[in-house]
């Protein structure tokens, strides 16, 4: 499939100044997508659960301009606060996306955006950002061409999204999504998220997610300079190699609901991840002390109980933690007794697996 598809070829003309809102998730991915090639194309497929309470909703207000403008007008305000400091930002996704929707020169826009998780929580908001703005973006277009189909609509949103940050491709739907072209499932694709197209066992319904705040700071490392530590990295081949595998072996595990093999994957990736930071040039060790702390209270905790609790890491110290639903009322003592005192002030959020974006 080619990108040409997704430029917009209308001669429709619309005055009509407006605004939508959407509401996006976050997603936290099972196999991870680390490294990239030109043009957000990932070194390899990735699959994760949509989340449902750690969203962004934004509003984008359009008005009409008399003629295009040459660059993109834009007022960006966090939570009713103006914040300059994010445009340019938005000003690399606006450029990235422009060939496929050349109407956006032609409005000026007010966006405000809010989230539902603490600003300063070392949550990234980059895919529930960059995937609501995509919606909204989007939704002009169907006004434009109302003839766009439900399904087009959100493979185009994803296409969009992932131009703004690759994981924000993997938050449109729920509850599983892939990215990233894998021989054996079908429909998938480096240029956008699709829905997990087969069977989940129901061990996976409603999977829970508690995000452990061990460190709120900034990022300490960007995922643009993350990803291209790829790039010549010594052991990137079999790295995207294993990926692939992973993500066969999850096919298996997803329909005879085998939590054990489960958590060996999601932990495995987790590390892996954090292995291939610290052998890049330059190397980052991105967990603090507490992560390590909580990773052994959860080996224990596992062998002690038998329960299925198990972790995952993005790209910093924060611990997301995973565990069926019916495993929940256990689970959720042993973080409140234990794994709370590792938490930067106590601090921990609680999620769901979730459905995906939706218009307000
Ligand atoms: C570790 O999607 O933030 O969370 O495409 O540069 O915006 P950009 O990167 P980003 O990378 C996320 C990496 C990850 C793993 C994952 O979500 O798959």
């Amino acid at each position: 499939m080619q990108e040409v598809k997704f430029v917009f070829e209308s001669s429709e003309k619309s005055n009509v100044s407006g605004k939508c809102t959407w509401e996006s998730p976050s997603n936290i991915a099972l196999v991870k997508y680390w490294g990239k090639k030109e043009h957000q194309i990932p070194a390899n497929p990735s699959i994760s659960f949509t989340l449902s309470n750690c969203k962004t909703t934004t509003t984008l207000h359009y008005t009409k301009l008399e003629t295009p403008s040459k660059d993109f007008q834009f007022d960006i305000f966090l939570e009713g606060e103006q914040k300059d400091d994010f445009k340019p930002k938005i000003a690399t996704f606006l450029k990235r996306i422009a060939q496929y929707v050349p109407y956006i020169k032609d409005y000026s826009y007010k966006i405000e955006t809010s989230n539902s998780f603490p600003h300063s929580s070392g949550i990234a908001s980059s895919a529930s950002g960059m995937s609501a703005l995509a919606l909204c973006i989007m939704s002009i277009e169907k006004e434009l061409n109302p003839s766009l189909s439900e399904q087009e609509f959100i493979q185009k949103a994803s296409f969009l999204s992932r131009l703004g940050s690759g994981s924000a491709c993997r938050s449109l739907e729920g509850d599983l999504v892939c990215w990233g072209t894998h021989k054996e499932i079908t429909g998938t694709s480096d240029l956008f998220g699709v829905k997990y197209p087969f069977e989940v066992h129901e061990n996976f319904k409603n999977y829970q997610d508690t995000i452990l705040l061990v460190d709120k700071g900034e990022k300490q490392v960007s995922s643009t300079v993350g990803h291209n530590l790829m790039h010549d990295h010594p052991y990137a081949n079999n790295r995207f190699n294993q990926a692939h595998d992973n993500l066969s072996k999850l096919i298996g595990v997803f329909k005879t609901g085998d939590l054990s093999q489960f958590i060996e994957i999601v932990e495995s990736e987790a590390l892996t991840l954090h292995a291939m930071m610290m052998t890049s040039l330059p190397y980052f060790v991105l967990m603090k002390p507490n992560t390590l702390e909580i990773i052994n209270e959860i080996w224990a905790f596992r062998q002690e109980t038998g329960l299925h609790l198990c972790f995952t890491l993005d790209a910093g110290a924060n611990v997301h933690l995973l565990y069926p639903e019916h495993e929940k009322e256990s689970i959720l003592a042993f973080i409140n007794s234990k794994l709370v005192g590792y938490c930067q002030n106590g601090h921990y959020i609680c999620d769901t697996v979730g459905f995906g974006a939706k218009q307000l």
